[in-house]
């Protein structure tokens, strides 16, 4: 969580850094042994040497060497030409760096001219303090770094713990670590190390946490065990586990615990099922999901699959989650399996798609014709959601990844690369005879609420009474904006974001997009971030989540048609 306080800190902290690179950075003394090979000996007693990355380079791979030993490999898009920011390697006593540089280095210069030899330096800390315009203020972002999907959440003991894809060497996709944060109401985030680093079977893919109460994985009563997929030469899942609540991991010695032929073959979500009385576990297995079952969460059996034949299957399916819920002003519960899909979204690109129907601990069954389709979210950034393991009250929340691979790699910032929506919390209700997931913010986000304003600011929250149909148009001081449209007879809202501001980096991003609403809406909740709306009608049937990058924050709200809004500021 940012402040503006944060920010100012943040200015001086970047002047005072920048004087101290240029006053302290020196070439360091690289030996080359070829035209895209050298050896970087690390001889300091300084924690961190500061790498310079150059977004537009490609990777240089290293690998790094202890007492003749290979300890580490990782990538990262050294500069040859100029730094567009530094990474953070924390140095082991003794290493050598053996760096290779892949593909064509843009420089002219040979090796020993690339830019990062001159700007790499040690240090004994590294700035995380903002300076970023679309760092958002109230949504969960890595301190610096690339993010996509969240992983691995579990609820205990009043801490919400969040992992997440993570590449601490770029804001690009790479090097895949479980990152890590905790929160005690959802909103406010505390980072912590990374506590789940690639290993000899590969980079750590997304997967999930449990708490293991009973200590039926022989780990401890308590204990935290971790599912996540080792992405190598083939997709593997493995188990690590941790008996200090979630901070580190010790990875299971017999890994991997789960194999198949399939390539895409990734995502573990692991559950109690109560009624069935042993764990599930669930993963993408190509275009199907596969369904597991345990007694001790190390030794697994393959159940069924599901889904071949439903659904869309437009890209390839990713992050599943399964769970019971209650349907809303019945007494009935149904199960829901989210289905993320990459691209195949109604929109393009990335989406959360999800089937209602019944689980019997080994067998999934739709209750709607295999060519319904459903998605949790219209927008164009909602993806990877799944839920936290282990939530109090029943409650069944869940993050999603706001973002798309149609443009996450491109989006206008650097420092941190992506975050996370809203928490929200999931239900069900019936409409026309099918049945849907309803979304709506967790309750969390009412403490954030602070002074009713008269005008949208970057951080805050609309709560629009509507009777009928109404426009909102959201704009700023560049005439950048967005409009968003109800449409009660048609039972739509369209999102249009294509002058909402920096929209130049794709050609994806500039879109309207479209949610039906399945009834007639009577108010809607907008929260506004410095990078994002999230608009969700107060019943939970509409969810639309989207990224924009205006130039200044949209400071300017005008109505059309019978609509009323009532504007807060978000404090944080
Ligand atoms: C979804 C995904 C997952 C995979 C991870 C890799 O966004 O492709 O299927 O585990 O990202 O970072």
């Amino acid at each position: 969580m940012l402040t503006e306080q944060n920010m100012k800190t943040e200015r001086l902290l970047t002047f005072t850094a920048t004087l101290f690179l240029a006053v302290t950075a020196g070439a360091q003394k690289a030996e080359f042994l070829s035209s895209r090979h050298a050896l970087l000996r690390l001889d300091t007693p300084k924690k961190y040497l500061l790498l310079p990355v150059e977004e537009k380079e490609d990777n240089a791979h290293i690998r790094v060497i202890k007492d003749n030993q290979l300890v580490k490999t990782f990538n990262c898009k050294l500069a040859t030409e100029k730094a567009d920011y530094f990474v953070p390697y924390e140095v082991g006593e003794g290493e050598l760096l053996d760096i290779t540089f892949q593909g064509t280095p843009r420089s002219n210069g040979s090796i020993g001219d690339f830019a990062c030899w001159k700007r790499m330096t040690y240090a004994d800390t590294f700035d995380t303090a903002n300076r970023e315009q679309h760092r958002p203020l109230y949504h969960h972002s890595p301190a610096c770094g690339w993010m996509n999907d969240p992983n691995g959440m579990f609820y205990k003991d009043g801490t919400w713990h969040l992992y997440y894809q993570y590449n601490p060497y770029g804001s690009q996709w790479e090097n895949m670590t479980w990152g890590h944060s905790s929160s005690t109401d959802l909103v406010h985030w505390e980072h912590h190390p990374a506590p789940i680093e690639p290993d000899g079977l590969g980079s750590i893919f997304s997967g999930s946490c449990v708490v293991d109460k009973e200590n039926t994985a022989g780990f401890g009563k308590d204990a935290i065990i971790a599912f996540y997929t080792s992405a190598g030469q083939s997709q593997t899942q493995c188990l690590a586990y941790s008996t200090d609540n979630g901070m580190t991991f010790t990875k299971y010695d017999r890994n991997p615990i789960i194999t198949s032929t399939v390539p895409d073959f990734r995502d573990p979500h692991v559950f109690w099922n109560e009624e069935a009385g042993h764990w599930n576990l669930i993963l993408a297995a190509g275009q199907q999901m596969s369904i597991y079952s345990s007694a001790n969460l190390k030794e697994w059996k393959h159940e069924s699959d599901f889904g071949a034949t439903y659904g869309n299957h437009g890209g390839v399916w990713e992050c599943p989650d399964l769970m019971k819920l209650p349907v809303a002003g019945t007494d009935k519960e149904k199960w829901m399996l989210i289905c993320n899909i990459n691209p195949g979204g109604p929109w393009g690109g990335s989406a959360a798609q999800y089937f209602i129907g019944d689980f019997d601990g080994k067998t999934f069954t739709c209750e709607s014709k295999p060519e319904v389709t459903k998605w949790m979210d219209y927008g164009k950034d909602h993806y990877a959601t799944v839920t936290f393991d282990n939530a109090p009250d029943g409650r069944r929340v869940g993050i999603a990844w706001m973002s798309n691979w149609q443009y996450a790699n491109q989006v206008p910032t650097q420092q941190f690369r992506s975050a996370n929506s809203i928490a929200r919390e999931y239900g069900l209700f019936e409409y026309n005879g099918e049945t849907y997931c309803s979304v709506k913010p967790v309750k969390e986000m009412d403490t954030l609420r602070g002074n009713q304003r008269k005008t949208p600011s970057e951080a805050c929250e609309m709560v629009v009474t509507l009777k009928g149909d109404a426009q909102l148009t959201l704009r700023n001081d560049r005439n950048e904006r967005v409009v968003i449209s109800y449409n009660q007879e048609d039972g739509i809202i369209d999102f249009d974001r294509r002058h909402s501001g920096n929209v130049s980096f794709s050609d994806a991003f500039p879109t309207i997009v479209t949610t039906p609403t399945y009834g007639t809406v009577h108010q809607l909740r907008i929260f506004i971030d410095r990078c994002s709306i999230e608009l969700f009608d107060e019943e939970g049937k509409v969810a639309m989540t989207n990224l924009v990058f205006p130039t200044t924050p949209y400071n300017r709200l005008t109505l059309k048609g019978k609509a009323k809004a009532k504007i807060y500021s978000l404090k944080n």
